[in-house]
């Protein structure tokens, strides 16, 4: 196999906490990555490097572990400009747009949606984000909902099933007959593409029992938990997300000190998505007293056509450390190795020796950057499973 040592690494962020001082972003100066094949091959400082086939010289820039995006809704068509322009003159966001996009996701052949979910998937490895989880919820019909997953399939295997975004127009007047279809037939069709499956928990979409009937369901098809929770007000979907011990609860914009001891104590990660609040001129979760309560935090864009338009890794990490008081150094491991935690995923999120290759060289000596410089595009080069792809 052929070995590639990236050297003249300036600051290496691996996520291994047995590197540097014992914190958490396992940093290394003046270090080298050896990769052979897909995975990595040895960590350390460049001094102790051994030799290799080929070289990459990266001039003392930073590398740090490739984004791991862990919520996003990448299978839709059209775009809702025009409700974002209104938001932005005064009108509150509300999940209606839902809607909006669900007519023109049904309305779309399967090539364009595919092409739009390829030119999203391209626009976030511009920007360093080498793993992507991926959402139907725009379908809401036996068929589009299998199709949405269909196309999520083809670009990573972190699929989920969110037949449960909301009742379909169709079940406006009999939303048990929509439960029924989405636990029942949808789960079948969805079945052979979906990794997770997930609930829209919150006023307006499904309750707490609904949102337990559609998870149990969705375990009983061998499908993992993960739930939209507390995005619009308090309620209940943090709690259901700690009972039920789903991988992650996203959003958690309205928490109480409870939910905070509950999200603690089962270990189940908060994935924050600042991006949202960005977008809709929410106030922002306080990333800061959920550390300090002991929360596993993850952060991810939730890029979807209503609630947040965004694609950038690196500006989730810039408004979490401007609005949500994380550190730098928090900011970057939630959006790495806090991501594949809400993924389950031990493979990805962290450089060391036996996981995958994926990486990404910056335009800039440190990975404080990514907040000191909002809106650059620092990103140099993105590696993936040691392929350059970006
Ligand atoms: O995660 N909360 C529900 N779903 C999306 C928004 C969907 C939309 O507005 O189209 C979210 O914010
Ligand atoms: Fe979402």
């Amino acid at each position: 196999m052929v070995s590639v040592l990236v050297d003249n690494i300036g600051e290496l962020v691996t996520n291994d906490a047995q590197h540097g001082d014992g914190a958490p972003l396992g940093l290394l100066r003046d270090a080298a990555l050896m990769v052979e094949g897909d995975r990595v091959a040895w960590v350390g400082e460049r001094r102790f490097a051994p030799a290799a086939d080929t070289h990459v010289d990266v001039a003392g820039a930073a590398v740090i572990p490739g984004f791991v995006d862990s919520h996003a809704h990448l299978v839709f068509a059209g775009d809702r400009a025009q409700e974002f322009a209104a938001r932005m003159e005064g009108r509150a966001y509300s999940a209606g747009g839902i809607q909006t996009t669900v007519a023109a996701t049904r309305a779309s052949s399967d090539e364009m949606l595919a092409g739009n979910v390829a030119r999203l998937v391209a626009e976030m490895q511009r920007q360093g984000t080498t793993t992507v989880e991926i959402k139907s919820g725009y379908g809401l019909t036996v068929s589009d909902e299998a199709r949405s997953l269909a196309v999520a399939a083809q670009f990573t295997d972190e699929t989920t099933y969110l037949g449960a975004h909301m009742v379909a127009p169709e079940y406006a007047d009999d939303p048990a007959a929509y439960i029924d279809l989405v636990t029942g037939p949808m789960l079948d069709a969805v079945r052979p593409y979906a990794r997770w499956i997930d609930v829209f928990c919150e006023r307006g979409a499904f309750d707490a029992d609904q949102a337990r009937a559609i998870l149990a369901a969705g375990a009983a098809a061998g499908l993992h938990a993960r739930i939209h929770a507390n995005q619009l007000g308090h309620g209940p979907g943090i709690g259901v997300a700690c009972e039920i011990g789903a991988a992650s609860a996203d959003h958690c914009t309205f928490t109480t000190p409870d939910d905070l001891d509950n999200l603690a104590q089962s270990g189940v990660v908060a994935t924050l998505l600042p991006g949202v609040e960005f977008s809709t001129r929410s106030p922002y979760p306080d990333a800061r007293a959920m550390i300090a309560a002991g929360v596993t935090v993850a952060l991810a864009t939730d890029c979807n056509p209503g609630s947040c338009y965004t694609s950038s890794m690196p500006l989730c990490v810039a408004l979490a450390v401007r609005e949500m008081r994380m550190a730098p150094a928090e900011a970057l491991w939630s959006a790495t190795a806090g991501g594949a935690k809400a993924l389950r995923r031990e493979d990805i999120g962290r450089l060391e020796v036996g996981l995958r290759a994926d990486f990404s060289v910056l335009a800039a000596p440190s990975y404080v950057h990514l907040a000191y410089r909002p809106g650059v595009p620092l990103i140099h080069a993105v590696y993936r499973g040691g392929q350059h792809i970006a």
